[in-house]
């Protein structure tokens, strides 16, 4: 019995937010991220969740969209990342999770540079 997290949360997700303007920030070295592996990085308050994807980076909010959990808690499945609360799961190429449609990830565009890794953030988040 309980609640089933996946079948039982309604059809409906938070109002998207505004758009802000946007820019680069350096997070780290490349290297500081191995292939499967997870970072969590705070940049102005936001915090930022960092994947190697077998070996691309791929950068989104540290927020479930169900729930709140640090997506960086959870684990990487191939292109998936599953949430460490209630299992949700979201496809890190275009940030759709596999259960609800409303709960996509903002995905943040990711550049290299002479060894560092660089993301694309809103500024005054
Ligand atoms: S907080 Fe519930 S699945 Fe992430």
């Amino acid at each position: 019995m309980g609640i089933d997290y996946i079948r039982d949360f309604p059809e409906y997700g938070p109002e998207p937010e505004p758009e802000r303007p946007k820019r680069f920030f350096v997070l780290g070295r490349t290297a500081d991220i191995p292939a499967g592996k997870i970072r969590r990085y705070v940049v102005s308050g936001l915090p930022v969740a960092v994947f190697n994807v077998e070996g691309r980076l791929v950068a989104c909010r540290d927020r479930c969209p169900h729930m709140g959990a640090d997506l960086s808690m959870g684990r990487l499945d191939g292109d998936f990342v599953i949430c460490s609360w209630h299992g949700w799961t979201f496809n890190l190429t275009d940030g759709r999770c596999r259960f609800k449609d409303w709960a996509c990830l903002e995905l943040y565009p990711v550049r290299l540079r002479d060894g560092f890794f660089e993301v694309e953030l809103p500024v005054g988040a």
